[in-house]
């Protein structure tokens, strides 16, 4: 067992119609201009856009709007918002929509509370010294970006999609309506809940130590999801089932199910990113088309966790040696994926990849990592690349 941090000063709100609060959550924060920040258009369509500028007109809050935030969000949208904000006097960003218009405000108020560019962040060259504070009012579960310390972000220039890590940019609070994820294309709700399970899954594949209170509460969320991604995908108006990913979402990447261990593998995570950083694919699905290469390339080196996996989450019987226990766990994995109509190939994400390119994203991964990666088992360049041929 590990020492370590649990910080999540985010306030929930949770529940039907609590998006009439964010006027109050807002004006607590004691800001004097606020930037409604939002991707593409689905707040505007859904009118969620227009109920929360009322709340905010009732509290007398002072706000300007940027939308345009796209998935995998861009850093020059990034730089427009820090110019905006600047030459409005804001001190507040508030995120209205999913996890790219929410990393995008992180991104935007990292840029206004520090010199300099903010892309150093993302390349790792130094450390933000604050944030402007941040608001959430969630459209969609996936990311658990409403109550992390992360923020992700692609470059145009070059298509690299790096993550920043830090507590200034965790959200002072997070509103959270279940009922406003209903309008999510099927797919994009699959992707969310691919997502979910694999920030615990990231945290739980791991030779780095854990506390069997966070392996419960681990495998416990991960049952949740996979139950209720299966009653979503014949009933997207199911509150209960949208309320259970919603919070599963938030406590999937806050930190709780990492507590104890050595931080975790990531390495799946890693290796979407170069692939939603050049082809532009929903993370989610990303995920979902590269973990069970992943899988079958570490699981040996963490047998025990891959076993227990199997038993504890997938339902898998306890017949066979480990290692055929093992294996019937990542096909259960594999079968849920499908059958929630995520790939399980890079090919089925719509895209093909050259070998060149397969290599070009190998590269990019291990630059990106100083070529070491992961806990279940440490993948360097060779591993990475090997690892995309076979989800090819
Ligand atoms: O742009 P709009 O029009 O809002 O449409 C979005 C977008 O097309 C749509 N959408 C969102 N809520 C909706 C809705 N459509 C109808 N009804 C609603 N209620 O869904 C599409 C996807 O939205 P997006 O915000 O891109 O999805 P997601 O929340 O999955 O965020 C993905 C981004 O977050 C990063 C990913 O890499 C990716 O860039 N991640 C951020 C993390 C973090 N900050 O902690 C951790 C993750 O591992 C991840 O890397
Ligand atoms: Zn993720």
């Amino acid at each position: 067992m590990y020492n370590f941090e649990y910080f999540t000063p985010t306030k929930v709100v949770f529940g039907r119609g609590t998006e009439s609060k964010v006027g109050q959550l807002v004006a607590e924060q004691n800001c004097k201009k606020v930037l409604i920040h939002y991707g593409k258009g689905s707040v505007i369509r859904s009118g969620l856009l227009d109920r929360v500028k009322k709340s905010l007109d009732e509290y007398q809050v002072d706000y300007i709007e940027l939308g345009g935030a796209v998935p995998n969000p861009r850093l020059s949208l990034v730089y427009e918002g820090i110019e905006l904000c600047r030459k409005e006097g804001v001190d507040f960003v508030l995120a209205v929509g999913g996890g790219s218009a929410i990393d995008s405000g992180k991104a935007i108020g990292y840029g206004v509370a520090n010199e300099g560019d903010v892309w150093d962040f993302y390349c790792k060259k130094r450390q933000a010294k604050g944030c402007l504070p941040i608001g959430v009012v969630l459209t969609l579960s996936a990311t658990g970006s409403e109550m992390s310390n992360s923020s992700v972000i692609t470059r145009e220039e070059d298509w690299n999609k790096r993550g920043y890590n830090c507590d200034y940019g965790r959200p002072k609070f997070a509103i959270m309506n279940p009922e406003l994820t209903m309008t999510l294309p099927d797919y994009q709700t699959a992707c969310g809940c691919t997502d979910i399970m694999m920030h615990t899954m990231e945290r739980y594949f791991t030779n780095g130590g854990n506390m069997e209170i966070t392996d419960s509460i681990a495998e416990a969320l991960l049952r949740t999801v996979l139950a209720n991604a299966k009653i979503l995908m014949k009933e997207p108006d199911n509150y209960d089932a949208r309320a259970e990913v919603m919070w599963a979402g938030s406590l999937a990447h806050n930190g709780l199910t990492g507590c104890g261990n050595d931080g975790g593998d990531f390495a799946s995570h890693a290796l979407e990113h170069e692939i939603g950083g050049m082809f532009d694919v929903a993370h989610g699905a990303g995920l979902a088309a590269i973990w069970g290469s992943w899988a079958r390339y570490v699981y040996q080196d963490c047998l025990p966790r891959f076993k227990r996996y199997a038993l504890n989450v997938m339902g898998v019987k306890e017949e066979g040696t480990d290692e055929e226990i093992a294996l019937k766990g990542i096909e259960a994995m594999e079968d849920f994926y499908r059958e929630i109509r995520m790939p399980v190939t890079i090919r089925e994400l719509g895209i093909e990849p050259t070998d060149d390119q397969l290599k070009e994203m190998a590269h990019k991964c291990a630059a990106a990592c100083n070529n070491k990666k992961g806990s279940a088992k440490i993948l360097k360049e060779e591993d990475m690349l090997a690892i995309y041929r076979m989800a090819l």
